[in-house]
């Protein structure tokens, strides 16, 4: 069974494990920024619980985390209506099982309590999978940034994706 619940201070260990792990993924069109340290992964959970807008969730199996998602609310007047994916991330060997729809579920979920109208993410052109994910989870393709991310030597185009709520 899926669980999804509020991340907690003491789940940093297992985060930046998510995190790591991605960014050292064979073929991976993550982001490669630098592996994340103990200090980073715990001073980023630390930031999460603080923020008044953001917030992360974790999924769950057998009391294992397995996913990490974080989102935040605009912070402006003009965005306050909005939600922003800032990242997903399903271990590679509990992907297609339905642990990241879960997520994206609970975000959906929470997003209608607060009675918000969209939500909005980035993702990486060459990124097939997420991209073929978050249609499946009803965004649709709004916009593209040329050249938006850089992955070392390499520009790749930046997809807005968005649904309305
Ligand atoms: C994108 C990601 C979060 C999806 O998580 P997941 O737990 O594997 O997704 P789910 O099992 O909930 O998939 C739900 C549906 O999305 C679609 N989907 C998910 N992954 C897919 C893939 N690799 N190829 C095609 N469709 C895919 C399918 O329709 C799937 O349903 P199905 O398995 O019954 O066919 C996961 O692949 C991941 O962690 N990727 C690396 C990190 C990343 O790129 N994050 C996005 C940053 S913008």
């Amino acid at each position: 069974m899926v669980n999804t619940r509020f991340v907690r201070k003491e789940d940093w260990k297992a985060v930046m494990s998510l995190y790591n792990a991605w960014r050292t993924e064979d073929g991976s069109s993550a982001v490669r920024d630098s592996i994340l340290s103990l200090k980073q992964a715990k001073k980023r959970i630390v930031q999460i619980l603080k923020s008044k807008n953001g917030f992360g969730l974790v999924a769950e199996q057998k009391g294992k985390i397995v996913g990490f998602i974080e989102a935040n609310q605009g912070g402006f007047v003009k965005t306050h209506h909005s939600m922003f994916v800032n990242d997903i991330i399903i271990f590679k060997e509990h992907r297609r099982k339905g642990f990241g729809q879960a997520l994206i579920n609970r975000i959906i979920k929470i997003t209608k309590q607060k009675k918000l109208k969209l939500i909005y993410l980035f993702v990486a052109s060459n990124n097939k999978p997420a991209i073929k994910f978050y249609l499946t989870c009803g965004f649709k393709k709004t916009g593209r940034i040329i050249k938006g991310y850089k992955f070392g030597n390499k520009y790749v185009d930046k997809n807005i994706m968005c649904k309305l709520l």
